[in-house]
């Protein structure tokens, strides 16, 4: 049985390589879409935020490549520039909190006071760097009780490496880029025939073959959702790209950072049923979603009922297995609030630090058959063995 399954495809192989003169191997992004496992659309979407960087440090491609081993349906990143107009994966506007630039001495003048979003902010702006110069600093974890032992050692990367990560995964992975601070950006970094951050950022996407409305045939191909903060960009980038794009919805006292609409306004069911023209979905942070009090969850809001009755998808940030940020209801257990989100709230994304957790947990509850991969399969063994030791 075994040689006779093996000896088949070993013979197709030679020819193959004896045809073409190719190596062995398929090149990883040239690897026929249908060889690759789909994107599951059965169950909410795991969206590996910055990557894996509960364990390794944000937006790098260490972290990347982790969340995918861990499972992401998504990878997650935040668009910014270089000074000259190179799109990078950087959260911060500045260097200071994640990357080693205060060891960098000859960088040292280059400190700046900026207006973002309203507040005077000081530091080192990615926009006064130059790509090379990016490329020289190392990037560190942002929080003091993460693992410290990858600091210095991965680069920043572009958005087109980012992409590259994605499109040579051994599956299906979708990208998840927001458009980060495009008011700033835009004030300080000028491309070619007036051209804004937001041209640039589709350019990239259409380069790599990132097309099609969501669940079209091009679209489950290659996945991408477009976020951001600023529904301008937004209804901008929506006469460039069918694309599906989510509108971010930060905390209630924080203002749009291009409209300066209130959270109310950009809540309430009119602002919803415009911006449903435009987006898929929103993206509100959880806090606001079930508001919290002294670390306990309070009665939650309509906002996510409302939404699914304008058909909009909700995918709220961020999940994170720390203590720290995990509300008391959950018993300093994760899964406890996957579960919560998922089942009570309904949710159709998460944005998650801790890709494996969610995944794990997913796999656990939802599992589902057609997922054709082996991890999975055993870990599903093992709830299995795990559950009936419960019930006996
Ligand atoms: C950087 O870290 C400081 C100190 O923790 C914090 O106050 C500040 O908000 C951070 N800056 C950014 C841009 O996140
Ligand atoms: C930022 O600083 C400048 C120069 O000191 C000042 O004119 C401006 O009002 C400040 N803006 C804010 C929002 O505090
Ligand atoms: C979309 O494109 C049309 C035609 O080019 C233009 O008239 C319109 O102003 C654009 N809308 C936005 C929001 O940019
Ligand atoms: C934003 O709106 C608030 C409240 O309506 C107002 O006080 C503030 O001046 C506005 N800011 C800008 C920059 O327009
Ligand atoms: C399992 O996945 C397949 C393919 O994505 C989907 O059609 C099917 O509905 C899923 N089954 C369940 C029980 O979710
Ligand atoms: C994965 O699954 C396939 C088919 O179900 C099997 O042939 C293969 O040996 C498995 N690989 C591992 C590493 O278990």
């Amino acid at each position: 049985m075994a040689s006779s399954h093996c000896f088949a495809p070993f013979v197709f192989l030679l020819l193959l390589v004896g045809c073409s003169g190719r190596p062995l191997y398929p090149l990883p992004s040239k690897e026929a879409n249908g060889n690759r496992q789909p994107l599951q659309t059965s169950r909410p979407y795991n969206v590996a935020h910055r990557g894996s960087n509960g364990e390794i440090p944000e937006e790098t491609a260490a972290a990347y490549m982790r969340a995918i081993e861990e499972g992401a349906d998504f990878i997650e990143t935040d668009i910014l520039s270089s000074k000259d107009g190179v799109l990078i994966c950087f959260h911060d506007v500045i260097l200071d909190n994640t990357t080693d630039i205060a060891q960098h001495k000859q960088f040292a003048d280059r400190k700046r006071t900026y207006e973002v979003q309203g507040v005077n902010t000081t530091g080192f702006f990615t926009v006064d760097f130059t790509l090379k110069e990016l490329k020289t600093l190392r990037v560190k974890q942002r929080y003091a009780f993460r693992d410290q032992q990858y600091n210095g050692k991965f680069p920043i990367i572009t958005f087109e490496e980012f992409i590259l990560i994605a499109l040579d995964a051994p599956r299906v992975v979708g990208i998840y880029p927001e458009i980060k601070n495009p008011v700033l950006i835009n004030q300080h970094v000028k491309w070619s025939n007036g051209k804004r951050v937001e041209d640039k950022f589709v350019e990239t996407l259409k380069k790599y073959g990132y097309k099609g409305s969501y669940m079209s045939k091009d679209w489950l191909k290659q996945p991408a959702f477009i976020q951001s903060f600023a529904p301008t960009s937004l209804v901008y980038i929506s006469n460039l790209t069918d694309l599906p794009k989510i509108f971010l919805i930060d905390d209630i006292t924080i203002p749009t950072q291009d409209t300066n609409q209130s959270y109310w306004e950009i809540t309430s069911d009119s602002y919803l049923s415009f911006i449903k023209d435009y987006v898929v979905g929103i993206g509100p942070w959880k806090d606001t979603v079930v508001p919290v009090v002294n670390n306990y969850l309070q009665t939650p809001t309509d906002l996510v009922s409302r939404a699914h009755a304008h058909n909009l998808q909700v995918h709220p940030y961020t999940f994170r297995n720390e203590n720290s940020f995990l509300h008391f209801d959950f018993h300093v257990d994760p899964y406890i609030e996957y579960d919560y989100w998922i089942n009570k709230i309904g949710v159709d994304g998460l944005f998650t630090d801790f890709t494996g957790s969610l995944h794990n947990f997913q796999e656990w509850t939802s599992f589902n058959e057609s997922d054709n991969n082996n991890a999975s399969k055993l870990l599903h063994k093992i709830a299995l063995m795990v559950s009936s030791y419960k019930t006996a």
